[in-house]
This record gives structure tokens, sequence and C-alpha cells, in this order.
């Protein structure tokens, strides 16, 4: 049976708001049960690299499409002061035995029948390791905001993701890359569009 010892370690630290300590566990070696609560861990200095552009723009909330455990955004709503909230589909298996803890309270379902999210034009929107290119279409198409941020592998990375954070698919749908960020030295970047 498998202990999910970070999981536990993890949700004592959230528990007693020590976020930063959160942050330290980057290193952790067990890459499965570091993804099971977040595919890409942060470092202090990129959520201060982000906490400048989202300051430079404006942006007081952030919508994560696809958050899964949410660990990533509570962690941005720690640093940043702003509000993160949280889309994802298929609460039961959110709310089962099996499935990471939610990390994130406001988190929609967009899924359910009585579902009525709406993303706002103020509201920046987020994909982290998101993997469903044609759901990423329709959400991009109907957001109606001017920012948009990917993380997600670069190359050589080895890892892959839909979209990626240098998607031509920005360009084609007429979005302009403003800023990029490879985190920490993984390979995985954090990129900003605008329009
Ligand atoms: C690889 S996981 C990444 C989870 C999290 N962002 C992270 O970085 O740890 C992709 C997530 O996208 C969610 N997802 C897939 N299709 C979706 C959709 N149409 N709307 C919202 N979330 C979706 C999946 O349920 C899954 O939790």
């Amino acid at each position: 049976m498998v202990d999910h010892a970070l999981e536990k370690l993890v949700l004592e630290l959230y528990h007693e708001n020590k976020w930063r300590d959160i942050l330290d566990l980057q290193n952790f070696k067990d890459a499965f049960e570091k993804h099971r609560l977040l595919w890409v861990w942060p470092s202090l200095e990129d959520l201060d690299w982000l906490k400048h552009i989202i300051s430079e723009r404006n942006v007081r909330e952030i919508v994560s499409i696809g958050c899964g455990s949410g660990l990533l955004e509570w962690l941005i709503q720690k640093y940043l002061g702003i509000v993160v909230v949280g889309v994802e589909v298929d609460r039961k298996w959110w709310c089962s035995g099996y499935s990471p803890p939610l990390f994130l309270k406001n988190v929609h379902f967009i899924d359910e029948e009585d579902s009525r999210f709406e993303i706002l034009p103020s509201q920046a929107i987020l994909f982290c390791y998101f993997n469903n290119g044609s759901a990423f279409l329709n959400y991009v198409k109907q957001y109606t905001g001017r920012t948009v941020i990917v993380i997600g592998p670069g190359e050589g990375r080895g890892s892959c993701t839909d979209p990626v954070p240098f998607d031509r698919k920005f360009s084609d749908l007429g979005w302009k890359l403003d800023a990029a960020r490879e985190i920490r030295d993984t390979k995985d970047y954090i990129a900003v569009y605008v329009r």
C-alpha cells in the first residue's frame, strides 16, 4: 500500500499555513508522489516573477482551468495575495478517498448539471499542465479577457501537454507572448500571453 508520505506532510503544513515550507519540498525525489499534488513545483523566485507580471497587468483574480488538487493555486494565492478560482471536472473523483486532497476551496465543477460558471473579462486564465486540447480551444475562444498564463513542458522536458507554453495555437488565435520564464532548471516554462 502507498503511504503518500509527501501528501501527509504537505497537508500538515497546509493546515498550519506554512506555505513557504511547502515550496521548500521542491526537491522531493518521488515524482509520482509530487505529480499527485502538482505538476510544477515553483520556487519563491518564480512566484515573485508571476506577482510582478500580474500586478503590472492589474489582474486581481486568476481562474485556473484543470486545477487538479489546487496546491499550486493555493501557493499562488498565498504569495500573490489575489483570489484564485479553480475549474475541474468530476467532483465525485476529487471528493473520493482515492484522489489527492483539494487545497483550493473555490473549485467549480463544470460538468455538473447546475454549473453556471462564467469567466469574467477582468480575470486571467491559467492552464497548468492542461491536457485537453479541444477543451482548451473552447475555453480560450469563449474568454473575453486579456491574459492567458500557460505552465507546461518546454522542449526536451519529456512530458506532453495541450497546450504547451510556446504553442503556435496562440498566435493563430491572435495572442502575443508577453513574458516567459523557466521554472527553476526544470525545462518547464511559464508563459504569459496577452492581446
Ligand atoms: C495533468 S492534470 C494537471 C493538474 C494541475 N493543473 C497540476 O498542474 O497539477 C490536468 C487536469 O485537467 C483537468 N481537466 C481535463 N479536462 C478538463 C476540462 N474540460 N475542464 C476543466 N478541467 C479539465 C483534469 O481533470 C486534470 O485534473
